[in-house]
């Protein structure tokens, strides 16, 4: 049924069905009313925000009131995906301030869960306690865009049997802790399908290969509205830059001709 609201259960049971789940990121009311309704499981609330909607060059400068007033206007829209707040930069530093701002996520923008990324020893503390604190987490390997500079750029993670390993293990140590969901951010295709057989909570792949129990992806990516660069594992969906432009360009033209407004949209 199309407006019944996901629950992490049926998620775990999808990943059991061999069922895909289904993730895109949204940040605002339009946005994730479509994307609500087209049927996604799950909205992320990803802290891309940065780069697609902000216009920073990374996603270092979001600030947690960012995500909280786009998380908010996300919930007002969303009836039936189970929506993850993306915990930004530096909000998860300590376990204590982890749990004061997963809290905002969930009490005052309404998320259902959080998601923050591991790459940081301090960051499985903070996720061990937000899941103390009752909060449903995600945790997010591989390429943590947080830590670009660490990683020396946007560059595919676990190609060496060592570094696949940390990732393997590092992914094991979510799911016994609580996790109930990994994103897998760019890693090879062959050790996103070995994590997702290892493990019993659904993993979701960006870039991590065909065999991920579900896919995410970042809106302004798959429907063409972000045009500074794409990444090699985004599929253009629809390509929407050029039509906006083209209305603008239009719009522009008919006002300086005098032909907008026109008799239907004048009041006598
Ligand atoms: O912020 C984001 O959009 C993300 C996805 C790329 C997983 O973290």
């Amino acid at each position: 049924m199309l407006d019944k609201k996901i629950t992490i259960q049926e998620l775990q049971e999808k990943k059991k069905r061999g069922e895909k789940i289904t993730m895109l990121t949204a940040y605002d009311y339009p946005i994730a009313s479509m994307v609500d309704e087209a049927g996604i499981d799950m909205i992320l609330v990803g802290d891309s925000l940065g780069m697609v909607v902000l216009g920073y060059k990374d996603t270092l400068s979001v600030s947690m009131d960012d995500m909280i007033r786009h998380s908010q206007a996300v919930k007002r829209a969303t009836k039936r995906a189970l929506i993850v707040g993306d915990m930004p930069y530096k909000s998860f530093d300590t376990p204590k301030d982890a749990v004061k701002n997963a809290k905002r996520f969930i009490e005052e923008a309404g998320c259902d869960a959080v998601k923050l990324e591991n790459q940081e020893e301090s960051s499985f503390d903070s996720a061990a306690a937000i899941i103390k604190a009752g909060i449903a987490v995600e945790g997010h390997l591989g390429l943590t865009p947080q830590s670009v500079e660490k990683l020396g750029g946007f560059k595919v993670q676990g190609r060496t049997p060592e570094a696949a390993q940390k990732i393997i293990d590092n992914a094991k140590r979510l799911e016994k802790m609580g996790c109930f969901s990994i994103v897998l951010e760019c890693v090879p295709a062959e050790l996103g399908k070995m994590i997702t057989k290892s493990l019993s909570i659904p993993t979701i792949g960006i870039g991590a290969g065909a065999d991920c129990d579900g896919q995410v992806l970042v809106i302004h990516d798959i429907i063409g509205l972000f045009e500074r660069f794409t990444p090699k594992f985004v599929k253009k969906y629809a390509i929407l830059a050029p039509v906006i432009k083209d209305a603008v360009r239009q719009y522009i033209k008919e006002v300086k001709e005098g032909k907008f407004p026109s008799a239907d949209h004048i009041f006598k």
